[in-house]
């Protein structure tokens, strides 16, 4: 074995419209397998968005405790090429149940087919989190429905603020 190790940086991607526990999850059991974590917000997404850009970035930053492994950034166009731009060779996905999996396939191999250097690793999700997602989670804060628990405070705040309830 070679004494220097190589320092691992992974590119977790996504929406985070809003950060959800599931999300912070995903990203503090990464760090026990990778060296850093770029959190990279996707500023094309085919979803209509709630929060903006800047608000998602900020809501993340600030559900975080700050950690020099860990980056905030926002890419558009291709991921495959964001993450080579970024020099990293390793993609983030969290699944949950089943009915992630046919999306979450069929996104990875395209991506492999764009840039076959890039791998896609696939985190389970904590059990705690199994049904959470930024969508439900929008449609439940929507109507009224208590979020507490399911993000942290400060987006929970930031979901009462934007759908009036506060
Ligand atoms: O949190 P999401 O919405 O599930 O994240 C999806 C995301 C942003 C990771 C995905 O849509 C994406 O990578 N978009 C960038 C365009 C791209 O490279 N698409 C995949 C190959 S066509």
């Amino acid at each position: 074995m070679n004494d220097v190790q190589k320092s691992t940086l992974a590119i977790y991607p996504g929406s985070f419209d809003p950060i959800t526990n599931g999300h912070i999850s995903i990203i503090q059991r990464g760090l026990e397998i990778f060296d850093r974590i770029i959190i990279a917000v996707a500023t094309n997404s085919a979803k209509r968005g709630l929060f903006s850009i800047p608000e998602r970035i900020e809501l993340v930053e600030s559900s975080l405790n700050h950690n020099d492994r860990i980056t905030v950034d926002t890419f558009s166009g291709l991921l495959v090429d964001y993450v080579e731009s970024v020099g990293a060779k390793i993609v983030v996905r969290g699944l949950r149940a089943l009915s992630d999996f046919e999306y979450e396939f069929q996104m990875a191999l395209m991506n492999r087919k764009l840039n076959r250097k890039i791998q896609t690793v696939f985190m389970m999700t904590d059990y705690r989190w199994l049904y959470v997602s930024s969508t439900i989670i929008k449609e439940a804060a929507s109507l009224g429905g208590s979020v507490s628990g399911m993000v942290p405070p400060l987006v929970d705040k930031a979901l009462r603020n934007k759908y009036g309830f506060e």
